[in-house]
């Protein structure tokens, strides 16, 4: 598994009087108080500021890409600690509903007990991820969700995750899923000419882009022999980080069915973005 830095004792209590201060000050931004504990915040992102900066983020993405604003119903695929879910939560009242599907147990159990309103429902998929779940062995199994029944399906930092074969296969469960119309917002790193042009930012030490805590995100190993899926030189699993070509892209929307709408490259290519990772947004 992806070790999540452990904080001494001193610099939790700072965090916990922190956000127990902040939540006295916030006035017109309600969901974020669900932000989580230090030890509890996934994915590359730890710090409070930039789980609320993420937050809003998608909330726009959200708002921008749900037809009704209201009872929507919104399934999240590798939820972590359920940031996702804390976007989501304007766009679910009136009967509509969050759902999470994650391979980490211990993180369901986490959003179980945390997201505690029957509008949640968090799923442990029991199968492997080598660099998250590699305790599991089951592979390549459907989403226990039916048909035909989402608005909308995200991923955020997911598909940065998965081989080919189990992007191949998931990106086919969310057409699935999906109603039609649904849409879906999945990040990825894309290896496209925005990024060869980068390469030569990268050298340049005065790169406004970098930052002391900053892993290299370059990704020049193939990923499992793959033509289209690569992985650093740092990654001990191909799936601890992997970008995808513009023609993997394309292969995923050629056998999935999606329509790809809209991308908005991410800043993680040292260009001006919304979002770190590139964002897609495609519908069924
Ligand atoms: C980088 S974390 C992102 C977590 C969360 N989306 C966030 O941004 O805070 C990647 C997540 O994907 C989950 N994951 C990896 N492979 C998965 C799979 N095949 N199905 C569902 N979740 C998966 C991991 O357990 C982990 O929680």
């Amino acid at each position: 598994m992806i070790s999540e830095s452990q904080f001494p004792e001193g610099v939790i209590k700072i965090d916990e009087s922190f956000r127990d201060i902040d939540k006295t000050h916030i006035r017109r931004t309600k969901n974020i108080r669900l932000i989580p504990d230090l030890n509890n915040r996934r994915g590359g992102k730890l710090a409070y500021s930039e789980w609320a900066h993420v937050i809003g983020i998608f909330q726009t993405l959200f708002y921008q890409n749900l037809t009704k604003k209201y009872s929507n119903n919104i399934l999240d695929i590798g939820c972590g600690t359920g940031l996702l879910g804390i976007a989501s939560e304007p766009f679910i009242t009136d009967g509509g509903n969050y759902t999470g599907i994650d391979v980490m147990k211990e993180d369901i159990d986490f959003c179980r007990s945390h997201y505690n309103n029957s509008q949640y429902d968090f799923i442990h998929f029991d199968i492997s991820n080598p660099s998250y779940a590699d305790n599991q062995s089951k592979t390549l199994q459907e989403w226990p969700v039916e048909d035909n029944t989402k608005d909308l399906v995200t991923a955020l930092s997911v598909w940065t995750h998965l081989s080919e074969t189990d992007a191949l296969f998931y990106f086919k469960e969310i057409y699935r899923v999906l109603k039609k119309g649904g849409r879906a917002i999945i990040t990825f790193f894309i290896l496209d000419e925005d990024y060869l042009a980068s390469l030569k930012k990268r050298s340049n030490s005065t790169s406004r882009f970098n930052f002391t805590n900053q892993l290299e995100w370059l990704f020049k190993e193939e990923a499992y022999n793959s033509k289209n899926w690569f992985t650093t030189t740092w990654a001990k699993n191909p799936e601890d980080a992997i970008a995808i070509s513009t023609d993997g892209i394309n292969q995923l929307i050629k056998e999935s069915g999606l329509k790809l709408i809209e991308k908005y490259p991410g800043n993680w290519k040292e260009n001006p973005g919304i979002f770190f990772q590139d964002v897609l947004i495609f519908e069924r």
